[in-house]
């Protein structure tokens, strides 16, 4: 018998990412619910993932799609009680399911208590400390106190106003106006954020994704800076320092926060959203004493191209592995245009920009799906833990003929719609093809409306069909969890035709054919999975695992 510590369970695990607005929606007001995720729970089981982290669900007037939260310990009624919750995660670990909540520290509502009391207090006051609030520039104080710009678009200011009805200080807003920032200097906000988690993880919590894990401190004397926002809103790039993103001083932070869930049983995990390049600076997110894990953004970033795949496979095993932790691979999430489309686009996307009926280089959706397809099956198979957005194992591509007069996401009303933004992979999921707003309800009400050709691609439809992309994804994970693959080493096998991958892992081999007409001669072996159906060659845009 062996005597080794039984592994931790996040550092293989398969996270599926459920965005409650749109995965099922048990009331039927059209915006999903807590009821109508614990109903669903047994097919995400039968899928075979480990864990399930969800966007939030808080008190929140919606104005980021709950990222914007007036009371960080409840659950708005929009999507349930707290008893809906305690009863979601029952469900959940009767099945063996982890669960992981979303944490937004970086700002809060302007709805929050905290801040309806900031604004009333007035200058100086110790309401006002917990967030950052400063006098304008120019002779009235009537200009920004600096240059910085909204992810969202716009400036990162708002002039607030006083009591009287006079304009007053300004507050800062990385996000959208009804987003403001807190300041983390202020031991209150600490204490604050201990308080939240504990009572997560009281609730029986497996962990935290931490929204903008970057954010939070902002640089002394807040200078002026201009980020190239149009590369990468959520500030990926790589670039001179920024005074927003990716400060040292987030660190204390998040050993703080590691020491708090440290003190609770069963594993318990913090994973960063750190929009932060290059991956050597991202792994300092996941350095021992601070977050177990942190998205693997450049993953999602590569281009569907075999060197560039390559390269960045190699570093992040490289990069994390450097700190201890295990690498993530991440294709899709809730802010960025589905996979299944972007890998097919011909024209430039910045991340959080989206598409719409009238942007450059939109995708061919058969070349999209297929290209979808054959990056989820190298993902799978790569050593390390993955995320899977919710419809992303259906193959779903992102939503582009979302009329004007639907698209809810501030990103559009910031830009005056030159961004779409991202309700495209916002859209609620199609679970049968005959029902209402296809199974996500019974009343077909729906918050963002559903594609018609979303039909064709039904969970139900899907199940039946060996071929469908469901079933790819059932297959991947049952083998992955078979094979052991997440916990495998890469072997890079030589001497591939280029535009080509092949490695060995956890005894098998991966081959995929990924640059534009490349073809592959199949290897002999037996083929245990194939993203496209294979002949004697593996065609372009194509994954395989072979057992030789
Ligand atoms: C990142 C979240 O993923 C995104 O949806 C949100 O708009 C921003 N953070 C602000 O909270």
């Amino acid at each position: 018998m062996s005597t080794a510590a039984p592994a931790e369970w996040w550092r293989t695990a398969v996270i599926y990412q459920i965005y409650p607005r749109s995965f099922s929606d048990a009331s039927g007001d059209g915006i999903g619910d807590l009821a109508g995720i614990t109903s669903r729970l047994n097919d995400l089981a039968a899928l075979g993932v480990d864990a399930i982290w969800l966007s939030p669900f808080y008190t929140s007037p919606q104005k980021d799609a709950g990222y914007d939260v007036a009371d960080f310990t409840d659950v708005d009624p929009l999507f349930g009680t707290l008893a809906d919750f305690d009863e979601m995660v029952a469900r959940a670990h009767e099945l063996g399911l982890r669960v992981i909540v979303d944490i937004v520290p970086n700002h809060s509502s302007d709805q929050h208590a905290w801040f309806k009391a900031a604004l009333a207090a007035g200058e100086g006051s110790p309401e006002r400390a917990r967030y950052v609030f400063r006098d304008g520039r120019g002779e009235a104080g009537e200009l920004p106190p600096n240059n910085w710009h909204s992810v969202f678009g716009g400036p990162a200011w708002t002039r607030s106003v006083n009591a009287d009805g006079t304009p007053g200080q300004w507050f800062l807003h990385l996000f959208d106006s009804t987003q403001p920032d807190f300041d983390w200097t202020n031991p209150e906000v600490l204490e604050e954020f201990d308080r939240v988690l504990r009572f997560w993880l009281d609730r029986g919590a497996d962990g935290f994704r931490v929204d903008v894990a970057h954010g939070l401190i902002k640089a002394d004397g807040l200078p002026d800076f201009t980020f190239d926002d149009d590369a990468n809103s959520m500030g990926g790039t790589e670039g001179p320092q920024s005074p927003y993103f990716g400060l040292e001083g987030v660190h204390d932070i998040w050993r703080r926060w590691r020491r708090v869930v440290d003190e609770y049983e069963g594993d318990r995990v913090l994973a960063a959203e750190a929009w932060v390049l290059p991956l050597s600076k991202m792994a300092k997110w996941v350095r021992s004493d601070e977050m177990h894990q942190a998205f693997n953004f450049a993953y999602l970033e590569t281009d569907w191209k075999a060197a560039d795949l390559r390269g960045v496979i190699d570093e992040s095993l490289e990069e994390f592995g450097k700190v201890g932790a295990p690498s993530t691979w991440v294709l899709s999430n809730h802010d960025v245009v589905r996979h299944a489309s972007r890998l097919a686009l011909s024209a430039e996307n910045p991340q959080g920009h989206g598409i719409g009926p009238k942007s450059l280089g939109l995708p061919d959706p058969v070349l999209g799906l297929r290209r979808g397809r054959a990056a989820s099956a190298l993902m799978l198979s790569l050593p390390g833990s993955a995320y899977v957005y919710q419809g992303e194992e259906l193959g779903l591509p992102e939503a582009i003929d979302i009329p004007d007069e639907a698209r809810q996401d501030p990103t559009w009303f910031r830009t005056e719609g030159e961004r779409y933004g991202r309700d495209g992979c916002r859209v609620p999921l199609p679970w049968s093809a005959d029902a209402p707003a296809y199974g996500f309800n019974t009343t077909g009400d729906t918050w963002l409306p559903q594609p018609a050709e979303w039909a064709g691609l039904a969970r139900d439809v899907q199940l039946d069909d060996p071929s469908s992309t469901l079933n790819l994804y059932g297959r991947a994970l049952r083998l992955r969890r078979e094979l052991g693959l997440a916990e495998g080493e890469v072997e890079w096998i030589d001497g591939v035709p280029e535009g080509a991958l092949a490695f060995r892992t956890g005894g098998i081999e991966v081959w995929a054919a990924v640059d534009p007409g490349v073809e592959v001669p199949l290897p002999d072996g037996e083929v245990l999975l194939a993203s496209a159906p294979v002949t004697d060659t593996i065609p372009a845009d194509t994954t395989v695992w072979l057992r030789r």
